[in-house]
């Protein structure tokens, strides 16, 4: 896996040698431990979206650039429009279904709402999957918020709220 915007882990999309092929995947997400069989070629995204029905992960530019399709893969923010499911073989997946009912998830609520920070809500779960990796690190004095998110684009530019929200849940 490579690193890409906002220290997204990203990794190779098309894979010619694993066409056609059908594989076996068990790994946990959101908590409950599955076993699928999936095609080699299938996108982390396809998975959750289309076959887990998780549909708070968005699918948008499906090039590693907007972020909406953000999930966490062992903790770390990854875009799903550009990984392998069968990557995630072996590994704990939360979407932001996953977040819901954390505490995380209602001191976020607050916040993004008291500062007005969500609009369409579309970039939302994504932006808060990114804040609660970074959340679940040691956050140091120059944590840099604006670079943390630089890989989750906000359609309605609604930024400047969104960093007040952010840096509030962070600091
Ligand atoms: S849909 Fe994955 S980064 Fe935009
Ligand atoms: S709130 Fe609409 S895309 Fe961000």
């Amino acid at each position: 896996m490579n690193t890409g915007p906002g220290g997204h882990v990203s990794s190779t999309r098309s894979n010619e040698q694993a066409e056609d092929l059908t594989v076996e995947l068990r790994s946990t997400i959101n908590g409950t431990a599955i076993a699928v069989e999936i095609s080699a070629n299938d996108l982390l995204v396809d998975l959750v979206r289309d076959e887990l029905g998780l549909t708070g992960t968005k699918r948008s530019c499906e090039v590693e650039v907007c972020g909406v399709c953000t999930v966490l893969v062992d903790g770390n923010p990854v875009s799903s429009c550009m990984l392998l499911a069968s990557e995630v073989d072996g590994s704990n997946v939360v979407t932001i279904e996953g977040l819901r009912g954390t505490e995380f998830f209602r001191t976020a609520e607050e916040v993004f709402t008291r500062h007005a920070a969500v609009q369409c809500g579309f970039c939302t779960p994504g932006i808060l999957l990114t804040l609660k990796a970074v959340a679940d690190r040691e956050v140091s004095d120059n944590l840099d918020i604006k670079k943390e998110l630089s890989g989750n684009l906000c359609r309605c530019t609604g930024y400047q709220a969104l960093l007040a929200a952010a840096t509030e849940l962070l600091t």
